[in-house]
């Protein structure tokens, strides 16, 4: 691993935005990484290509969806849960590159979640119209651990709501290099992203990518 670019995955936030006890945005945390994280998204997709996965109810989601680490979150007609191989091709996921396991522990202890260790890393590609429906991240063991979520590519508006799937939820537009963290009181509050607008980034392209990192198990 190149010293520098761990070094850099130090990270510091350009300003920072409480959405809530256990929430912060940490806007442009990811700096320069950004664009080593999108080279390394490059050659785990090789390994595992993204997919457009069916809901336990049988429909397609329009977000298309790889995993690297230890374990991979996967949904089909029977349900979602973390696998330790990719259905797909029967193999374990890619191992979750140093960079990776680095920027989620610095931006979760700069959330205030000392020793984060993610063991998931679900890759999650959105082409322009696609959207993410409400939802709890509660797949999880240990809700004690926060979720890191980084952005990149084109903006999205990401709606973050309450307890309840029918609290009001605030937007928030992410955009290249964000990073979200959620836990604590916060661990089960909805969340959900709304249909990504048409855009050209100038490293993705027409998409958004977004990496969540997970203590799964
Ligand atoms: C997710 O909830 O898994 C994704 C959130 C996002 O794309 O910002
Ligand atoms: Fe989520």
């Amino acid at each position: 691993m190149n010293a520098d670019l761990l070094a850099d995955a130090g990270g510091t936030a350009r300003w920072v935005e409480r959405l809530g006890p256990g929430t912060v945005v940490l806007r442009g945390f990811a700096g320069e990484t950004a664009a080593a994280i999108w080279a390394a998204v490059g050659r785990l997709t090789k390994l595992a290509p993204f997919r457009q996965m069916q809901t336990p109810g049988g429909f397609r989601m329009s977000v298309a969806m790889s995993n690297c680490g230890e374990v991979g979150w996967v949904t089909d007609p029977a349900g979602y849960r973390y696998a330790e191989r990719d259905p797909d091709s029967g193999r374990p996921w890619p191992a979750m590159p140093e960079l990776f396991r680095q920027l989620a522990a610095t931006a979760a202890s700069a959330a205030g979640f000392a020793d984060f260790v993610p063991d998931a890393c679900l890759i999650n590609r959105y082409a322009v119209g696609a959207r993410m429906s409400r939802h709890q991240d509660r797949d999880e063991r240990d809700l004690t651990q926060p979720i890191v979520s980084l952005s990149l590519g084109l903006p999205a508006v990401f709606l973050f709501g309450g307890g309840q799937r029918s609290d009001a939820a605030v937007r928030v537009t992410l955009t290249h290099g964000d990073v979200v963290v959620w836990g604590g009181p916060d661990r089960l509050r909805y969340h959900g992203v709304l249909a990504i607008k048409p855009g050209e980034h100038p490293l993705l392209g027409a998409c958004r990518v977004n990496l969540t990192f997970r203590k799964a198990r």
